[in-house]
């Protein structure tokens, strides 16, 4: 893939200093734009109410990237249901990258006013608070999900179906309202559906957590493993550089047919369950030899979970210059030697 846009991001940014605001930046993906932006010697403010962050995420951020760099780091604790809070935060800020949201299907399906204040009303806070700051431009976590029931593959971005879930519906509300706040307000804002994202400091824990950390986790501490179905069902699974890599170049594109869209963020890769089992386990075999004979259990499928996603990235590769540079078995490489360096067997 061609890198030549965001190699020429990544260079503006050596030489311009901007301030960033990162909601949701204790979290997965926050605290990996968090490390990335820091890293570049931006000034950035993070935004979180720890509902399902956490400190030692920003604090291993810190180790990352030394105590210079770290004092260019803002953090304020607070919520995004709370106008002021995002007002705030939004304070002579250049960039948003507007990740907070309470994340997961199941926990939509159980809690959903739980999910709509945060993923809904937040979200419009936060658009309300960026539009007054006002900042340049807002990019914001979409999701796969708004995919629904539509049943073409690879995902093209105009062909969307019915939603699947509480949490669907909230964030293709967000595109709706951000485009609305264009139309209206002349907001400029980047929507990126990513399509299950995964990478180091992804939450292996608890019920909602995502299948990656969570089948990482269980295998090396020789813990049985569920597979929801048949093991056919399958993902675009997409590795965190390359989220960081397109949510830079979102917020840096100057090309105004590439402003107020939203984008497929994944490889245009599909990858079952079974293989995903295989090549976790056949990775990890090599230090934890119990995993010779791990077998997994297979368990109903998921309510709301849609069967099979790919994402079709031709849009984000055109407009935008998105070049992914890691593939999934290169970023599951990377991932397992934070996991076996974090979770004790
Ligand atoms: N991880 C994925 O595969 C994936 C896929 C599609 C979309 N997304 C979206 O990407 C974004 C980031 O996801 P993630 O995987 O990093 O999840 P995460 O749960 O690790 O991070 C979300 C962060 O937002 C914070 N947060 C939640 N509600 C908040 C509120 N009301 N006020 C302030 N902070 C709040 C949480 O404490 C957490 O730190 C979310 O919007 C999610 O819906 C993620």
């Amino acid at each position: 893939m061609n890198t030549t846009k965001y190699h020429c991001a990544l260079e503006h940014l050596k030489e311009h200093q901007y301030c960033w605001l990162i909601t949701g930046v204790a979290g997965f993906i926050g605290s990996n734009l968090l490390q990335a932006l820091l890293k570049l010697n931006q000034k950035v403010i993070g935004l979180d109410n720890f509902s399902t962050g956490y400190t030692y995420n920003l604090e291993q951020v810190r180790e990352q990237v030394g105590e210079q760099l770290w004092r260019k780091f803002k953090f304020m604790e607070g919520d995004i249901c709370r106008l002021d809070d995002c007002r705030q935060a939004c304070f002579k800020v250049d960039y948003v990258l507007h990740q907070a949201a309470l994340g997961s299907v199941p926990r939509s399906i159980e809690s959903p006013i739980l999910t709509n204040e945060s993923n809904i009303s937040g979200f419009l806070n936060m658009l309300v608070a960026s539009r007054d700051a006002p900042v340049k431009r807002f990019v914001y976590a979409a999701s796969s999900s708004t995919y629904g029931d539509h049943p073409d593959l690879p995902k093209v971005e105009s062909m969307i179906g019915r939603p699947l879930s509480p949490y669907a519906v909230t964030k293709y509300v967000n595109e709706l309202y951000a485009d609305v706040f264009y139309s209206c307000y002349g907001v400029e804002s980047i929507g990126l559906r990513y399509f299950n994202v995964f990478g180091p400091r992804q939450d292996p824990n608890g019920a909602y957590a995502a299948v990656i950390p969570q089948w990482i986790a269980a295998l090396i501490k020789g813990q049985s493993l569920q597979i929801n179905g048949d093991g056919e069902t399958s993902r675009d699974f997409c590795y965190i550089e390359n989220v960081v890599q397109v949510n830079i170049l979102s917020a840096l594109a100057n090309d105004v047919k590439a402003v107020n869209q939203v984008y497929n963020v994944a490889l245009n890769e599909r990858t079952s369950l079974n293989q995903l089992y295989e090549m976790i386990r056949a990775l990890l075999v090599k230090r934890f030899p119990h995993l010779e004979n791990h077998k997994p259990r297979y368990v109903a499928f998921r309510e709301g979970d849609v069967r099979h996603s790919q994402a079709d990235i031709s849009k984000a590769i055109r407009l935008l210059g998105y070049a992914p540079t890691h593939r999934i078995d290169e970023g599951l490489k990377q991932a397992l030697d934070w996991y076996t360096a974090h979770v004790s067997a």
